[in-house]
């Protein structure tokens, strides 16, 4: 295994100033959100602000609650279709996984695959978590390049592949954290990076009973609340904010007619706050809440028709009904 050329930076031997200016850029990127977000109506922060290293971390202790069924959902389907998965990549492919987190998904995948010599890019704006992915996959025959940017900074860097197939992965229902125009935008981004022929497999989170959805969005051991408050930390650590945690309660909410799940902060009381790194100071009302995660749930058919209308067609379709989790092969058209 090697770790290649990364986007912004080497997942390995960084030098200091090359972790200085990669903080500085995070926290730049992250002050320009917090600056337009925070005052749009409601206020809102993008949710992949929620994957600091502690975020990172908060994110594969909530993948082993019992209440949160995704991970192991589609884990199962990954160990069952492997070889049929496999046989899109083929000898000397490349498999790209776009939010890769700790990348045990795509080590599963690659053990049962029996693909020989695949190479794997792993596209993720979480640091730490690509430093855990590379390590996951530390010991299988694959060669690994890290990118630490966003989704689509990471597509745009990918080197053309003239040579071999590319199999595209975006699991764990990330696809749910944009709204249908924003899942267009995504999907249009993939198939431009792709040749047809090119593969996609994509995992997203199916409609289920609302008890089901809340539990896993709002557990009785309270990890998604830190999860969520954690995005408070990190304004207050990197951007000098004063916002208390105590004057704020994590709540997820079922919309069903937008057919997703929403987490929120909500304010317990009026409080003015300030955020000097964004430049920002306002006052939040009792009750007023910041919308910090959103995450569409789908019928089965809506996710062939979200990317066949982008150029994919549907090869095959796996559901875990324990779960209700569907892992969709597409073939890039
Ligand atoms: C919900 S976790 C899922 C991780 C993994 N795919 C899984 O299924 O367990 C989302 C991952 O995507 C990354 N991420 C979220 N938004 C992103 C974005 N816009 N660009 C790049 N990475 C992003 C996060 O850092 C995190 O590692």
């Amino acid at each position: 295994m090697t770790t290649a050329a990364k986007t912004r930076s080497r997942a390995a031997g960084r030098s200091s100033a090359g972790q200085a200016s990669e903080a500085d850029a995070s926290r730049r990127a992250f002050a320009d959100g917090a600056r337009f977000y925070l005052q749009q109506t409601p206020r809102q922060l993008p949710s992949r602000f929620l994957y600091d290293a502690l975020g990172s971390a908060l994110f594969d202790a909530i993948c082993h609650l019992p209440w949160y069924r995704i991970t192991r959902g589609e884990r199962r389907l990954l160990v069952r279709h492997a070889r049929e998965i496999g046989r899109a990549l083929g000898a000397g492919g490349r498999v790209v996984e776009l939010g890769c987190g700790n990348g045990e998904k795509l080590a599963t995948l690659l053990t049962h695959a029996g693909v020989r010599h695949p190479r794997a890019h792993l596209i993720d704006l979480s640091g730490s978590a690509l430093q855990h992915a590379a390590r996951a996959l530390e010991g299988l025959d694959v060669r690994v390049t890290t990118h630490h940017g966003t989704y689509d900074e990471g597509l745009l860097a990918l080197p053309p592949e003239p040579a071999h197939p590319t199999l595209l992965a975006f699991l764990g229902s990330n696809i749910g954290n944009f709204d249908p125009p924003g899942a267009s935008a995504l999907l249009g981004v993939m198939r431009g990076a792709l040749r047809p022929g090119d593969a996609l497999l994509l995992g997203a989170d199916l409609v289920k009973p609302e008890r089901d959805l809340l539990l896993a969005y709002a557990d009785p051991l309270g990890l998604t609340a830190a999860f969520n408050k954690n995005l408070l930390v990190r304004l207050n650590t990197e951007l000098g904010a004063d916002f208390g945690l105590d004057g704020f309660t994590h709540r997820a909410v079922w919309n069903r007619k937008a057919s997703r799940v929403e987490m929120h902060l909500v304010s317990r009381r009026t409080q003015a706050v300030a955020v000097p790194g964004a430049g920002l100071r306002f006052t939040l009302a009792a009750g007023e809440t910041i919308w910090t995660e959103s995450s569409y749930k789908y019928q089965p058919e809506d996710i062939r028709r979200l990317a066949e209308a982008g150029a994919f067609v549907q090869r095959k379709q796996w559901i875990d009904d324990e779960a209700r989790f569907a892992l969709t092969l597409f073939e890039a058209s």
